[in-house]
C-alpha cells in the first residue's frame, strides 16, 4: 500500500481541477513522493514543475521516481519560508500538503509571492475531522490521532480568511465526497494504518492493535478496506 493507492479517487478529481496546461510552470507544495508533481510535469510538457517538501526521505523517493522526466525538480524546504523565485509559477498545487503550517497566512503569502499575478492555487484539504469517517473510526478505535493539524483547513470561512489575508482572491471550495482505500485486504490495511505517524503511539497501548483490526474488518469489502471521506478542492488566484 501507499498514499497514491489510498487516494486514487481523490487524485483524479484534483488533477482535473488543476487542469495543468502545456507550458505551465507548476509548484507542488508538500509534494511528498511526488506523484502529483510528475503528473503535472507530463501535462506541462515544455513547462516545468517544482516539488517542495520538508521531508528529505520523501524528496529522495520523489527524485528517484521522477528519473527520466526532464522538466521536474525537487527541493527539500519549508513552504512557509522557502525562498521561491518571485512570480515564477503559473499554478501552485497541493494534495493534502498545506494543512500543517504553523503560520498559514505567512505560508500562503510566501506561496503567493512565487505565483505570477493571476496565477492559480488549487489544493485539496480535508474537511473537519468529525466529517471524515476514516478519522472518526480511527479515533473510536485508538483515541485521538491527529496531533499535526490535518483538519486545520476544514472550515471554509477560515480558509477564505487565511487566503484573503495572504493576498489571494476568488476563493472557491468544491466539495469532494469520495472513498479512500486503506488496503486491498485486511493484512495490508492493518500494516498501512499501523505506519501512520498519527497511530504509531496509540498502537503501543494494550489491546489497541486488536481494536484496530476489528474496526478495519468492519470496513472490508470484496474490493478492499474502504472509508468515506470529505475533502475540499480549494481554488484561488493571486491578486
Ligand atoms: C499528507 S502528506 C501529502 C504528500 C503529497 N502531497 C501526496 O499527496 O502524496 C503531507 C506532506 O506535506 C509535507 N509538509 C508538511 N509541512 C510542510 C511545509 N511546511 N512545507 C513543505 N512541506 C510540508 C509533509 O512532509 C508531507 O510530505
Amino acid at each position: 500500500m501507499n498514499y497514491d493507492t489510498e487516494l486514487r479517487r481523490h487524485n483524479e478529481l484534483l488533477r482535473r481541477a488543476a487542469a495543468v496546461r502545456p507550458g505551465d510552470h507548476v509548484l507542488d507544495v508538500g509534494c511528498g513522493a511526488g506523484l502529483t508533481t510528475r503528473e503535472a510535469a507530463r501535462a506541462a510538457r515544455d513547462g516545468s514543475t517544482l516539488g517542495v517538501d520538508t521531508s528529505e526521505p520523501a524528496i529522495e523517493r520523489a527524485r528517484s521516481q521522477a528519473a527520466g522526466l526532464g522538466n521536474v525538480a525537487f527541493e527539500v524546504g519549508d513552504a512557509q519560508v522557502h525562498p521561491f523565485p518571485a512570480a515564477r509559477f503559473d499554478l501552485a498545487i497541493s494534495r493534502f500538503g498545506t494543512m500543517f503550517f504553523g503560520d498559514p497566512v505567512a505560508a500562503f503569502t510566501n506561496i503567493g509571492r512565487a505565483l505570477r499575478p493571476g496565477g492559480r492555487l488549487v489544493m485539496m484539504v480535508w474537511q473537519a475531522a468529525g466529517l471524515n469517517q476514516w478519522n472518526v473510526a480511527l479515533t473510536e478505535a485508538l483515541g485521538p490521532t491527529d496531533g499535526r493539524g490535518a483538519f486545520s483547513l476544514g472550515d471554509p470561512a477560515k480558509v477564505e480568511e487565511i487566503l484573503t489575508a495572504a493576498g489571494f482572491g476568488g476563493v472557491g471550495l468544491e466539495e469532494v465526497r469520495e472513498q479512500l482505500c486503506f488496503g486491498p485486504d485486511l493484512p495490508s490495511a492493518l500494516d498501512w494504518v499501523s505506519g501512520f505517524t498519527s497511530t504509531i503511539e496509540a498502537l503501543r497501548k494494550p489491546g489497541a492493535k486488536e481494536r484496530l483490526r476489528e474496526m478495519l474488518e468492519a470496513h472490508l469489502t470484496d474490493d478492499g478496506v474502504w472509508f468515506d471521506s470529505r475533502a475540499w478542492i480549494v481554488t484561488a488566484h493571486r491578486d
